[in-house]
């Protein structure tokens, strides 16, 4: 047990710069390791809790003070007993559980952070260690928003050679976005998505097939056309807005499903009450106690990282190298544009 000094970003109240103070060093329950992080990632959920939107998914309220942070990539420092895939001195990534548990230890922004061990991996020796915390926040929604909701077939390390459907991916310049058109074009889907026209190339480099203008007065029509006679999976839609909830509705009832339900997997709540006769669901991207996150998170990423199968999506972009940087990487966040902002610890 090391009983290192543990200095973290505390957010002691919305709407004020974090201060940095000490914070326990974490102690691993028999799922854990402790990682000494080395960068991590900033995600639009930390600013919205930094602006006072702490009731962004409604059920899952976030206790303050706090520590916020999703995203971690650093080193073992020590693991819990039931952890044998690692070992300290392994350079991982993993998406830390603040959010759903509340609990500070949890939360990314600190020194020494807690992560379970299913949804933590390694990160291997051709990836910087610092750009890898853009992975895995993205990764963990994936994994619930595509394959457990929409049940899309899973990826392998090795990019599938068949097409088993479409599936339309609503803003894909996001990084949760960014991250399902690669994944969903490795495990064998066309991929149509929605993006600024100024995207649109580096898009098509990472899978998408069809990128359209989210703007265009025609978008229904194109992503009709694309679709094609493919049988169509659904809609993952992290934006959430009354032009992409009605042009995926359209879609839905226009075009014939894989499995005779057209999911539309949201990123953020519903507003109101969702209309009947849709498969609309609310992705929650914890899918740590289930197989499929190990499954991800131990069988698939590391190998496809190591095989240039999966490259780390959207473009990374570092805007700042110690924990006094957070405040203002958090604040800042509203500008990222098709980039993820990464912090260095
Ligand atoms: N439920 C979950 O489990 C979960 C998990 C993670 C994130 N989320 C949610 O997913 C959303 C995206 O988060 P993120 O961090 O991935 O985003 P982000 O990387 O900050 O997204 C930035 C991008 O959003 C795109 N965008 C803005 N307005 C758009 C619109 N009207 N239509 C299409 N694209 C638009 C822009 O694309 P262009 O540059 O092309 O304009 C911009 O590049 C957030 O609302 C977040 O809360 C949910």
């Amino acid at each position: 047990m090391s009983t290192q000094a543990n200095y973290a970003a505390w957010m002691l109240n919305t709407k004020e710069p974090f201060i940095i103070k000490e914070a326990p060093y974490p102690k691993p329950s028999v799922d854990d390791l402790v990682i000494q992080s080395k960068a991590v990632a900033i995600t639009q959920d930390d600013r919205y809790y930094q602006e006072g939107n702490t009731m962004i998914y409604k059920e899952i309220p976030i206790p303050i003070p706090n520590i916020l942070g999703h995203d971690v990539a650093g080193i073992v420092c020590e693991v819990g007993t039931n952890v044998t895939k690692f070992k300290p001195g392994d350079r991982v990534m993993a998406h830390v559980l603040h959010m759903h548990t509340g609990k500070p230890e949890h939360g990314a922004f600190q020194n020494y952070v807690l992560a379970h061990q299913n949804q933590t991996a390694i990160v291997p020796d051709n990836i910087e260690l610092t750009d890898s915390a853009a992975v895995p926040l993205a990764l963990s929604t994936v994994t619930n928003s595509l394959y457990e909701l929409m049940k899309l077939k899973l990826p392998t390390p090795e990019k599938s050679p068949e097409i088993h459907g479409a599936v339309l991916v609503w803003g894909g310049a996001t990084s949760v976005g960014a991250n399902a058109i690669q994944i969903a074009k490795i495990s064998g889907y066309k991929v149509i998505t929605t993006a600024s026209p100024r995207n649109a190339e580096y898009l098509k480099t990472i899978g998408a097939d069809v990128v359209i203008d989210y703007n265009d007065k025609n978008v229904e029509q194109h992503i009709i056309d694309a679709i094609g006679d493919l049988p169509y999976a659904g809609a993952w839609d992290p934006i959430v807005n009354d032009s992409s909830l009605r042009t995926e509705m359209s879609v839905a009832d226009r075009v014939k499903s894989v499995d005779g339900v057209k999911h539309i997997i949201l990123g953020l709540p519903y507003p109101g009450s969702p209309p009947e006769g849709y498969h609309i669901e609310l992705a929650y991207g914890f899918p740590f106690e289930r197989p499929i996150s190990k499954y991800m998170y131990h069988q698939f990423i590391t190998e496809a990282m190591q095989n240039g199968t999966f490259k780390i999506v959207p473009h990374v972009k570092f805007v700042g190298d110690s924990l006094n940087d957070l405040t203002d990487a958090v604040a800042n966040q509203a500008n990222a544009r098709c980039e993820k902002y990464v912090v260095k610890i």
